[in-house]
């Protein structure tokens, strides 16, 4: 099929060896992905159909409601989102390790459809479930979602964030969000009443391996002190440690008193026990930061990425990071030796395993 000019360069994919645009091929193959041009809808394969605005939708995708054009964007590997000032931001943040709402909402559009269930079995005040309820208004449709959390005070700030913002929303005209399922108690013991595969998407933030509160309390001074502001202070606590998402903001007793190890055991365990829960087609999507500390990175993303992977039957399939242009900067090391500013956290995604 001849190339007309504009028309037809939707997709350098599907070339033949000559570098024209072969539609038998891209009949063939159909990726959904596109340049952002002009579609010829009479080209369309039966698969294929094309949202007004929107671009070219494959109805054989089981991942998501995206269009090859979506589908494209959001397979970037870094994710910039601030932390936005509404939805109750000043009352969410009570938590210390609230997660941005529409953050979850465009990691849920990713890696599910409209109609499908999440699960946060450590949902502190509810970033995922609010999220879940976001995509009902802002993406491709509502998700079920139902979210685990062993601390009243949380469950109760999701609530009342739900109630004012749909208060909120009423006043300004804007339909509410969707109530989800909160449940009050232990992930471990909760999670038996998930039944097997019902959930597509595990989407969480997982609860930290604290430092002793001895160095905790050090660090959050050497915070402090090593703001920006105080760039011409006293400076230069190498030891200073700097936990991009340290503190879940929870009353984790265990998590005070366990080890590294310990937790990575934890982890890796409970996340064997969730996995069952999840869709064989499904995904579970991990939020962790990194830290430094004792002069040395800490890679918490990438032991817990293998801890996980070692337990659960589940595949890394990709790190993805979230970068949050409003996280302070310090000037720990300064002038003598380089620490980071962690202004990011990883996304850890895994699929669970094919059965054999
Ligand atoms: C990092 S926070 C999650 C924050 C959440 N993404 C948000 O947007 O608010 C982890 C949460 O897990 C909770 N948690 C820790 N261990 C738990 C357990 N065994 N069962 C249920 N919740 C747990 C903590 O209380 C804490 O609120």
């Amino acid at each position: 099929m001849p190339d007309d000019g504009d028309r037809h360069r939707q997709s350098r994919l599907f070339t033949d060896d000559d570098g024209e645009f072969d539609a038998e091929r891209a009949r063939d193959e159909s990726l959904p992905v596109e340049d952002g041009e002009v579609i010829d809808t009479d080209e369309l394969a039966d698969h294929q159909r094309y949202l007004e605005g929107r671009g070219v939708y494959d109805e054989r995708n089981r991942v998501n409601d995206l269009t090859g054009k979506e589908w494209k964007y959001a397979t970037k590997s870094v994710i910039a989102e601030r932390y936005p000032p509404d939805v109750q931001h000043d009352l969410r943040s009570e938590h210390g390790g609230q997660k941005p709402p529409r953050l979850c909402a465009e990691l849920i559009g990713r890696f599910s459809k409209a109609g499908d269930t999440v699960l946060d079995p450590f949902a502190g005040v509810g970033g995922t479930l609010l999220g879940a309820s976001f995509c009902e208004h802002e993406g491709t449709g509502l998700r079920e979602a139902i979210g685990f959390e062993q601390t009243r005070r949380w469950i109760e700030i999701y609530e009342t964030v739900l109630e004012r913002e749909n208060d909120a929303r009423r006043a300004r005209g804007d339909p509410p969000l969707a109530e989800q399922d909160i449940r009050h108690g232990d992930c471990a013991e909760l999670i038996a009443d998930v039944p097997e595969g019902s959930v597509d998407l595990l989407l969480t933030d997982v609860p930290y391996w604290n430092m002793d509160e001895l160095e905790q309390t050090r660090n959050e001074r050497a915070t402090r002190e090593s703001k920006l502001g105080s760039f011409e202070g006293d400076d230069a606590d190498e030891s200073a440690g700097d936990t991009a998402s340290a503190s879940d903001g929870g009353d984790d007793a265990d998590a005070e008193t366990q080890t590294k190890a310990e937790w990575l055991a934890d982890m890796a365990a409970k996340f064997g026990r969730f996995t069952d829960a999840v869709a064989p087609d499904g995904h579970l999507v991990v939020f962790i930061g990194d830290m430094y500390r004792e002069q040395s990175y800490e890679f918490l993303s990438a032991d817990l990425a293998r801890a996980i992977e070692s337990t659960a039957p589940v595949t890394l399939a990709a790190n993805l990071i979230w970068y949050d242009p409003t996280k302070d900067l310090h000037v720990y090391g300064y002038p003598f030796s380089f620490v980071p500013s962690m202004v990011h956290q990883n996304v850890l995604v895994f699929r669970p395993e094919a059965d054999e």
